[in-house]
């Protein structure tokens, strides 16, 4: 059958939305409730908000902040980098989870990837180790978790400390435990694409309770009351500033988004469960792709479905396999391109493609189909149809 992209018929006429967000009627109610409310900003909710994630993930503490950037700001602001420092992430993340090492004036020491889950290898930043590290970064990468024994170990014998990138990974599971409770501090992301997601917003859970006291100082200013605080109680309460914090606070707006996903989140991993078998049972029949991995043991959080395209046994690049997708109206996206390839890193760093071979080789083949509750059966056989329509005509 002809692609759309060469005037042929579309798989559907409708667009599906790559990461379109499943909100109900008891989200949009209780948003209106907080609009209702008389008090926006941060406050009851977001504390709500906090006290469920904590539950959930088993976190002593889950500090609510307006993004998983600004949890990664400020947990690696603990260190209090200079820029003699250095800190080990994986290439293969979103810009920020490196820019925030940057922001602190340290020094940015990427290690390469695993071939088969794309997470950063313990080996690999074993090499990259040295008198100067401070910390490192790991992501678990579409929601397949880090091999967090191996990075642990290492940085335990390494005196550095371990903040995670959890953005993709709030269903998570290393072996037995919750990503958010391993290393100093685990970082979540709240995005319009996220698992749970507040439009934007973040979270970070840390056992540590100094670290938690000062987070909560430092996203609202530096003062020791918020407004919420200062306001509710009988009489208006002075402030003072303690510290030259930031603004990085999440609202009760926000937040009210948040918690009735927060009570769906087992069943929404579920649904996308369910969502991620029925590719994997049909795409493993095709030719020309490979599906993702599953983790040996502990849980996927199934935030992205990232199949490879084996380009060898096809006639267009990945990029044009994206734009024939779209064609047919399936929306994908890419998880991710490796940041040592993105000109900013690469101009300012002279990193080559070969530096890092294995990112540099998921970067080219890696594309990321719909994955979300809100997916009916009739849109994941769409897309298993569009797949599958351009691997038989591409093919080699
Ligand atoms: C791996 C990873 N880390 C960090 C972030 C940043 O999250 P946020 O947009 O909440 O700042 C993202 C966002 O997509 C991400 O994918």
């Amino acid at each position: 059958m002809k692609p759309a992209i060469e005037g042929g018929k579309p798989v559907r006429e409708e667009f599906l939305v790559f990461g379109k967000p499943d909100i109900r009627e008891e989200d949009i109610a209780e948003v209106a409730d907080t609009l209702r409310s008389g008090w926006i900003g941060h406050g009851p909710k977001t504390e709500r908000f906090e006290q469920m994630f904590a539950e959930y993930t088993g976190a002593k503490n889950a500090i609510a902040v307006n993004s998983c950037t600004a949890a990664l700001y400020l947990s690696l602001g603990m260190l209090e980098l200079g820029p003699e420092d250095e800190v080990i992430t994986s290439p293969m993340t979103y810009p920020s989870t490196a820019n925030v090492i940057l922001h602190h004036g340290a020094k940015v020491r990427f290690a390469d990837v695993d071939e088969r889950s794309g997470n950063i290898d313990p080996v690999n930043v074993q090499e990259q180790i040295t008198t100067k590290t401070r910390a490192v970064i790991p992501v678990h990468l579409h929601g397949y978790p880090v091999d967090m024994e191996a990075i642990l170990y290492l940085a335990e014998y390494a005196s550095i400390a371990v903040i995670v990138d959890a953005a993709h990974a709030i269903e998570a599971r290393y072996m037995d435990k919750h990503v958010g409770v391993l290393g100093d501090a685990a970082c979540f992301s709240f995005y319009a694409t996220k698992n749970i997601t507040t439009a934007d917003g973040g979270m970070i859970a840390t056992n540590r309770d100094d670290w938690a006291k000062r987070f909560k100082l430092l996203r609202m200013h530096g003062i020791t009351r918020t407004a919420w605080n200062r306001f509710r109680e009988k009489g208006f309460k002075f402030y003072d500033t303690v510290a030259p914090g930031y603004k990085l606070n999440l609202t009760d707006l926000q937040s009210a988004m948040a918690i009735h996903q927060m009570e769906r989140i087992e069943d929404s991993w579920k649904r996308r469960t369910e969502v991620w078998k029925a590719y994997d049972a049909a795409l493993s029949q095709m030719k020309g792709i490979e599906t993702p991995p599953e983790p040996g043991e502990g849980r996927h959080a199934r935030h992205l479905y990232p199949v490879r395209l084996e380009l060898e046994k096809l006639s267009i690049t990945r990029d044009e396999f994206l734009e024939a997708l779209k064609a047919e109206g399936i929306g994908a996206g890419i998880h991710f391109i490796s940041l040592h390839l993105h000109s900013f890193y690469k101009n300012t760093f002279g990193f080559k493609p070969d530096d890092f071979p294995v990112a540099a080789r998921i970067s080219q083949r890696t594309l990321s189909l719909p994955l979300s509750p809100a997916l009916t059966d009739k849109d994941v056989e769409d897309v298993i149809n569009a797949v599958g329509k351009l691997l038989s005509y591409y093919a080699r």
